[in-house]
């Protein structure tokens, strides 16, 4: 019998996998958004995670753990994940407003996952959380509703997934996987499971909270590196210095770290090092470094935004209802996830100096934005001319865009991807 896993959370986390797994198991996709279930049913993936065709290749019409087949049935009922015997967990772990984590996708989710539980099932953690969710949060509600008893009657693994939306070279095969499990035996199951799809290899950590603890610290680690770029961006405006050519330089050492200035956005890189210093709190340490990362990246749309202001000044551009483009809204470049943003930032400061923002973003679907932050972006290039022109995202589109066309007789052109050859100033 082939293993029947039930992957909980078909979004850009959960449906890569479960396409990749259904190439060799039997695999339910679950969702509680019952239009993205009819979409991908379709053979169709919004998010552009996963191609037409590979998405229909491992499509099938019919719940495959009812033939043991492999291949890939996508469902919002849960009568069609009674028969697994894998659940992967892959929703959402955001933060509130006050950046405190939100489990609450990630209770319900186990809740689920709970009232279909049977002997010697194995459920497997994929959303990023801090060190102990698993064990101290999820497994007493698997105990609690399934009535069983945790490492004897069912098990728990834990996984961190690493992909990176809009990478189409490091997909989910191509990425090593971190593994772990609730005892030694069950790390083992769960480390073969990954191998057997993972082209790239599997990691087997000593226990939960170490897999746990790696992917938040990966994202962390990310972001403080950034934050200190952006900081020496900020110094080296203030001294009239090119912080690209400084960096340039420094990278000619062979173990700079070659990290760019910019926004820190999304729901990973911005969101997993409040998860990491919530835990840490509870035992009493207050992070620094961590936090400090963290108020520094969320501080750059405000500081772009007034860069922006400062260099249409300097070139005589009245700034009330002056008319400035952003290019892009998505929060990085080549993918049309709008999650936490950070050219809304911009947007909101801008406007707050009084002027009229046209966004423009090829990628990023127009009634999420609207959804989401209340503000319009349009897919298509609107034929207008602009007192400022800010270069938000790095979509490919717009490496080649002319921009002399969208240009008045005085503009300013403001680069925050660093990537254009002329602009008047950068980040
Ligand atoms: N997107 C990334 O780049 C990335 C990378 C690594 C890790 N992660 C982590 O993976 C997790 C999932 O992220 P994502 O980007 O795939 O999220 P997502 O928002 O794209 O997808 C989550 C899906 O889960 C569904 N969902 C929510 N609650 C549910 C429930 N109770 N039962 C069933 N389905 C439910 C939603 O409808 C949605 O389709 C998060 O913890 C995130 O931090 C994301």
């Amino acid at each position: 019998m082939i293993n029947k896993i039930a992957i909980i959370g078909l979004g850009y986390v959960g449906l890569p996998l479960a396409r990749l797994f259904a190439t060799k198991y039997s695999v339910v996709g679950f969702d509680i958004n019952e239009e993205r279930v009819r979409e991908l049913n379709r053979g169709t993936d919004d998010t552009l995670e996963v191609s037409d065709d590979l998405l229909q290749s491992v499509l099938v019409q019919d719940n495959p753990f009812k033939n043991n087949k492999t291949g890939l049935y996508c469902s919002a009922d849960l009568e069609d994940i009674n028969d697994a015997n894998i659940y992967v967990v892959t929703v959402p772990t955001p933060v509130d407003k006050n950046n405190r984590p939100v489990l609450e996708p990630l209770l319900s989710a186990t809740k689920i996952v709970a009232n279909v539980l049977k002997k010697d099932d194995i459920v497997i953690y994929e959303s990023t959380v801090y060190p102990g969710t698993t064990e101290e949060e999820c497994v007493p509600i698997l105990e609690q509703i399934s009535g069983m008893k945790f490492n004897k009657d069912f098990f728990v693994g834990y996984s961190p997934e690493r992909i990176n939306p809009g990478d189409k070279k490091n997909t989910v095969e191509k990425i090593v996987k971190v593994t772990s499990g609730s005892t030694e035996e069950i790390g083992k199951v769960v480390d073969d499971l990954y191998k057997s799809v993972i082209v790239a290899g599997t990691h087997l950590v000593s226990s939960i909270k170490v897999a746990e603890a790696s992917k938040v610290v990966e994202n962390s680690q990310r972001d403080i590196n950034i934050a200190f770029v952006n900081e020496l961006a900020k110094i080296f405006n203030s001294m009239g210095i090119d912080t690209q050519s400084v960096l340039k330089a420094a990278e000619t050492k062979w173990n700079f770290l070659p990290f760019k200035p910019g926004l820190v956005g999304g729901h990973c890189i911005g969101v997993d090092p409040y998860y990491l210093a919530q835990k840490a709190q509870e035992f009493g340490y207050h992070p620094e470094i961590i936090l400090a990362g963290r108020r520094l990246n969320d501080s750059m749309g405000k500081y772009v935004a007034e860069q922006v202001v400062k260099t249409m000044i300097k070139k005589d551009i009245h700034i009330n209802k002056a008319e400035v483009l952003i290019l892009g809204v998505t929060f990085k470049e080549n993918c049309p996830d709008v999650r936490n943003t950070k050219i809304v930032d911009i947007v909101k400061v801008l406007e707050d100096f009084g002027v009229k923002v046209t966004i423009y973003d090829p990628w990023a679907n127009p009634k999420e934005v609207i959804y989401e932050y209340g503000i319009e972006s349009l897919q298509k290039l609107p034929l207008s001319k602009y007192d400022a022109i800010v270069l938000g995202v790095a979509h490919n589109e717009f490496k080649t865009l002319d921009l002399d066309v969208l240009k008045k007789e005085k503009s300013v052109v403001y680069d925050v991807k660093g990537i254009l050859e002329k602009c008047d100033n950068r980040l």
